[in-house]
């Protein structure tokens, strides 16, 4: 992988944490506004105070976390909103009714994701693969876990996880509560057993008070799974270019007869003029404008990148592997259906510069890889799927479409703190 690519990747995380605190302060003011009513807690996912620990400074102290516990309003069920851009997908959030979101067990999960005690030999979280400062996936081919033993597949994102409902590139977590405990005890990631992590943190008080206060049957694996989830779930990705310019197109197109009148018409022009405002504030390049056109135009990227959070959540074979001698068939492990075969998830894009390498085997290091892999129309196997077609794509456009993902779909990471975990 570049070692530039990586370094402009890092640099972007960067500001977009500089420009995310700014915001966030607006957002924070927000929320606390709307919570005074008592029994609904209505925020705003990416809101800091969700995801940056127990109030406090240095390590965590006994009455830090009674304080915290005993405080009624973290245990209230949230009432989540996405930020601006991914709201347009508010529809297809996912929590199960059985796992309500609160205060108290996004704030469990995020110490139980960052803390190595859970692996077999305290080295790997969580985080070891997906971590925020990587995008919350890890910028190698695969996974690397206990003893550095390697999986076979890339690490995936672990954020806007709440918008689906099946996980793993081949689907078969059927929610976010299956998938989180799975890495505990797979002897090449955690390397643990479900019963030793669950007698370490047993061993751990913290943890304990905060298990029994949150769940009415305490500390449990399940519950371990329901607390990881939670936190994942408040992981999202907030307001980029993209989601500015595709508003000002839409109502660009809607109202394309009367943008010569609009100063007939002063409550659209006001709307006129926000959004334009909007693209301002998340600019983006010609170059990156033209990509978008492109992206859901002549290269036909929406046919399954589609929606808000760019993916339809569906499998396809785009023909990544499959010339391996015995390839990664994917969804067919899961569904034994012959048309699925080599078939994995389409993986969102948001945030997708920060996220290389590329594809369910790392495969592919850079986008404009990526790029000229569509570009020829995949990789020619007897399950590829019908909506790969080859683009004839000139260089200037290849140049937009990468453009248009690294500038167009980079967006913030809501501030999470990695520290504060119970003794
Ligand atoms: C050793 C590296 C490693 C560790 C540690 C690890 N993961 Fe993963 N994670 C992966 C890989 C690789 C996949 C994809 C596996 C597959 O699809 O078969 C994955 C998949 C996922 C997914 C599915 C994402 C999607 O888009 O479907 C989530 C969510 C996730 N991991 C969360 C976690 C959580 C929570 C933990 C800690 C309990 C964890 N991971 C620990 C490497 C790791
Ligand atoms: C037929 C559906 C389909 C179409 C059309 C499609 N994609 Fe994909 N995309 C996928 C799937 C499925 C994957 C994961 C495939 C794999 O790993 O085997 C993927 C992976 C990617 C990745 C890597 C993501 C990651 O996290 O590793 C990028 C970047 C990407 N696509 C961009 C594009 C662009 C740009 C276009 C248009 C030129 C496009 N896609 C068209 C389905 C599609």
């Amino acid at each position: 992988m570049s070692k530039s690519f990586v370094e402009f990747a890092r640099k972007t995380i960067f500001v977009a944490g500089c420009v995310f605190v700014l915001s966030s302060l607006a957002l924070a003011v927000e929320a606390t506004t709307s919570s005074s009513s008592g029994s609904v807690d209505e925020v705003v996912l990416g809101d800091p105070s969700l995801t940056s620990g127990i109030p406090g400074y240095g390590l965590l102290t006994d009455s830090q976390l009674d304080a915290w516990l005993a405080n009624e309003d973290n245990h209230v069920t949230l009432k989540v909103a996405l930020p601006k851009g991914l709201d347009t997908a508010s529809a297809n959030i996912y929590i199960p009714e059985d796992n309500p979101m609160t205060r108290a067990k996004i704030e469990l999960g995020r110490q139980l994701y960052f803390d190595e005690r859970l692996s077999s030999d305290n080295t790997i979280s969580c985080a070891s693969c997906h971590d925020p400062a990587q995008g919350y996936g890890a910028e190698m081919k695969f996974g690397v876990g206990v003893q550095g033993q390697e999986g076979g597949r890339n690490s995936p994102v672990a954020f806007n996880r709440i918008l689906s409902k099946e996980q793993f590139w081949d689907g078969r977590a059927a929610s976010l509560e299956d998938q989180a405990v799975g890495p505990i005890a797979n002897p090449i990631e955690m390397g643990n057993t479900h019963e030793s992590s669950v007698k370490t943190i047993s061993q751990i008080p913290g943890y304990v008070k905060q298990f029994e206060k949150i769940f009415e049957d305490g500390l449990s694996i399940d519950n371990v799974g329901k607390a990881m989830a939670t936190f994942e779930r408040a992981i999202v990705t907030g307001p980029m270019p993209y989601d500015a310019y595709n508003q000002l197109v839409a109502f660009e197109k809607a109202f394309a007869d009367d943008l010569e009148y609009l100063d007939e018409e002063p409550e659209l022009e006001e709307k006129y003029n926000a959004l334009k405002e909007d693209t301002e504030e998340y600019p983006m390049s010609e170059s990156a404008v033209r990509g978008m056109t492109l992206f859901s135009g002549k290269a036909n990227c929406t046919a399954c990148h589609a929606g808000a959070n760019f993916t339809d959540e569906q499998y396809h074979n785009l023909g990544v592997g499959m010339d391996a001698e015995t390839p990664d068939l994917g969804r067919f492990d899961v569904t034994k259906e012959e048309k699925d075969k080599g078939a994995f998830k389409t993986p969102t894009l948001r945030n997708i510069a920060f996220t290389a390498p590329y594809m369910h085997d790392g495969s592919q290091s850079t986008l404009e890889e990526v790029v000229e892999w569509y570009d020829k129309g995949g990789h020619k196997n007897p399950y590829l799927s019908d909506k790969m077609k080859v683009l004839n794509l000139t260089e200037q456009e290849k140049a937009d479409l990468v453009a248009f993902m690294v500038e167009g779909l980079s967006g913030e990471f809501p501030y999470v703190s990695q520290a504060r975990l119970p003794n």
